[in-house]
């Protein structure tokens, strides 16, 4: 009997937690946009669902690609800021006039769709660790 008002404690805390999670869950609604978004703005060079490799440039933000590997702060800084252009490639814009903070979070929930279970967690973890 003694152990129940641990056992309590530990629901609570497990029922807070599995809350906090759901609430940073990104919508169908926002997903469904940001499959609008990346059709529109991102498609042409990136690509779609399936397809490619871990060498392209423009690289593949599926599973076949590298984007999982870096953190949502960063993700969101190339979007908005763009990258300095390598000779022989396309450039990566800035989309800081076109797309909101909103706009880019709803992409990169859209993305993320495509990616592996394990890949999900490991880029949560490195957001965590690194934004
Ligand atoms: C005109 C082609 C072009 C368009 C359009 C474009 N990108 Fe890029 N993007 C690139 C290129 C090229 C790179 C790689 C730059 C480098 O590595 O030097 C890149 C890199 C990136 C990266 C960093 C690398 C990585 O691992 O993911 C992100 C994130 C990204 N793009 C997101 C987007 C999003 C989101 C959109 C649409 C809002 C978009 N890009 C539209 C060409 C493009």
């Amino acid at each position: 009997m003694s152990r129940s008002p641990r056992a309590a404690l530990l629901a609570a805390g497990v029922a807070a937690l599995v809350v906090a999670c759901a609430d940073t869950d990104p919508t169908e609604a926002q997903i469904a946009r940001g499959g609008e978004l990346y059709e529109r703005h991102c498609a042409a060079c990136h690509g779609g669902a399936t397809g490619g490799d871990i060498s392209d440039i423009p690289p593949r933000h599926n599973a076949e690609g590298h984007t999982w590997h870096h953190a949502d702060c960063e993700l969101e800084r190339i979007v908005l800021e763009g990258m300095p252009q390598r000779e022989g490639y396309p450039e990566m814009p800035a989309f800081g006039e076109e797309l909101s903070e909103e706009d880019v979070e709803a992409i990169l929930a859209h993305i993320k769709t495509w990616w592996e279970p394990y890949q999900r967690a490991s880029q949560a973890e490195t957001t965590e660790q690194v934004c």
